[in-house]
């Protein structure tokens, strides 16, 4: 019934379709162009074409097709696909083709036929169990190949042979049988050369190399007499069924990004470490990653050094977790952030210095956080009032008591108004439980506004509060 109903639909869509096809022919780069103005809009019914199997293969993948920077992205994600797309009703080829999170399950010979412009192909979150050898053939051009999160348990290095440009290749989370036939791919991957192929993928099996890295294994274990003999003895009784699922390696003390996040190219490189029970900040965040979303964790500590080298970062979502402390120089380098969600997390103000280096913010989420309207809290606001193209949200007072749900500016500001003589009577009290704190305070505005106002923004009022005699 549904095969017969989705005949219907893609006949019916080819009607409609055919005048809009023959129409653009002619004026390739129009289209070419619209395709990156309109961007997702642009969706390519696979309406099927004549292949090389005969007849019109009718496939609907419903794959968008967009163009960031010149590249031509087929996106492909999520759409419970069993096949590769059919190429040829792209309007250019791809350069990037996204099919994370289906269901695909064997790549067959030339599997990619028609896609030979590829530079990176996404195959992530897939249930692949077989390779064929051919499988990747003409895609010489490709640099990167993404097969994590499989159910590998065995390849060829004879499948990577046709693209000799390849230096990245991700295999995690496969359950990698480490027997005789993975010789020529542990040995591959473990030349000095190719240092970024095939990191992190452990074995699953058999027992007594259970865990060990691809990369590190010695590849003499591999093919031990008892799997050379073939008699059924030893590792063949404990044969790992490919269809499995893998169990995640628990994380050690340090979790490490790439294997704690999934990794998306599309369009640019996104990782998504949305609730993996983080309690910090994962090592080994890849320099090229420009989006990571880290909310729904329990970090409760930004560090020095935490982003460091994620220097393109552009959004970094911080939000959800039980952050009580930052770092002064854990956001430091990220000179390209546009957007930081902080919302949602048990800060009470943010330390002098933490938000120097970005320059280039557009967007600042605070909501749902305990800040604390006292001196501490005044640096936020003298850099939000010296970056005035920044869009902030949430920055409210939820303590002391007098305060709670003011806006922070609306009590920074009523504070500077107050004359200083009176605030030194009616807070001496207060001020005499904490004088460090309200020293380290006022040193911190004279700073600020010595640093960072404009020269023609200081006034002799600059220092109208100080009033240590
Ligand atoms: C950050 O993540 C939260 C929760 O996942 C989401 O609601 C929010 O929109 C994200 N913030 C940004 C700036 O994308
Ligand atoms: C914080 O998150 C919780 C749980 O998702 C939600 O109930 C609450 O409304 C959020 N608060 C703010 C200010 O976003």
């Amino acid at each position: 019934m549904q095969v017969t109903s989705s005949l219907l639909l893609a006949s019916l869509l080819l009607l409609l379709l055919l005048p809009s096809i023959e129409m653009k022919r002619p004026g390739k780069g129009r289209g070419l162009r619209e395709a990156r103005h309109k961007l997702t809009r642009d969706r390519m019914r696979g309406v099927g074409r004549h292949s090389r199997s005969g007849p019109s293969r009718l496939v609907a993948p419903d794959c968008s097709e967009l163009t960031e920077s010149g590249d031509v992205f087929l996106d492909c994600q999520g759409r419970r696909l069993t096949s590769i797309p059919t190429s040829q009703t792209w309007s250019a080829q791809p350069k990037h083709l996204l099919l994370a999170r289906n269901r695909l399950k064997v790549l067959r010979e030339d599997a990619f036929s028609g896609f030979e412009r590829l530079t990176s192909l996404d195959l992530q979150q897939n249930l692949i169990f077989l390779v064929e050898e051919g499988a990747f053939q003409g895609l010489t051009r490709l640099t990167t190949l993404l097969l994590q999160h499989n159910r590998l348990g065995t390849l060829s290095e004879e499948a990577l042979i046709p693209m000799p440009n390849l230096r990245h290749l991700r295999l995690y989370d496969n359950p990698w049988n480490c027997l005789c036939p993975m010789d020529s791919l542990i040995r591959t991957l473990q030349v000095p050369s190719n240092r970024n192929l095939g990191n992190y993928a452990r074995c699953a099996g058999p027992t007594r190399l259970k865990s060990m890295k691809l990369k590190q294994i010695d590849p003499k274990l591999l093919c031990k007499e008892t799997d050379l003999t073939g008699d059924q003895q030893g590792d063949q009784t404990d044969p790992v069924d490919p269809v499995d699922h893998v169990e995640p390696i628990p994380f050690r003390s340090k979790p490490d990004a790439t294997t704690s996040c999934h990794t998306y190219l599309f369009p640019q490189i996104r990782m998504d470490c949305r609730n993996r029970g983080l309690t910090e900040v994962p090592t080994g965040i890849p320099e090229d990653v420009v989006h990571i979303d880290l909310s729904h964790n329990s970090i409760r500590h930004l560090k020095a050094r935490n982003f460091h080298g994620a220097r393109g970062l552009r959004t970094l979502n911080i939000s959800h977790n039980n952050m009580e402390h930052i770092d002064t120089a854990s956001l430091s380098g990220l000179l390209h952030l546009r957007e930081l969600d902080l919302s949602n997390n048990s800060l009470h103000f943010v330390k002098y210095g933490v938000l120097e280096d970005l320059y280039f913010l557009s967007q600042l989420k605070l909501g749902g956080n305990p800040w604390v309207c006292d001196y501490s809290i005044h640096y936020m606001v003298y850099w939000l009032r010296l970056h005035p193209g920044v869009r902030h949200s949430g920055l409210l007072c939820r303590s002391p008591p007098e305060h709670t749900g003011e806006s922070v500016a609306q009590y920074v500001h009523s504070y500077n108004r107050e004359c200083p003589k009176d605030r030194q009577h009616s807070r001496t009290d207060q001020d005499q439980t904490d004088p460090e704190l309200w020293n380290t305070a006022m040193e911190v505005q004279g700073e600020l506004e010595e640093e960072l106002e404009p020269s023609h923004l200081r006034a002799p009022q600059k220092y109208q509060i100080i009033r240590l005699s």
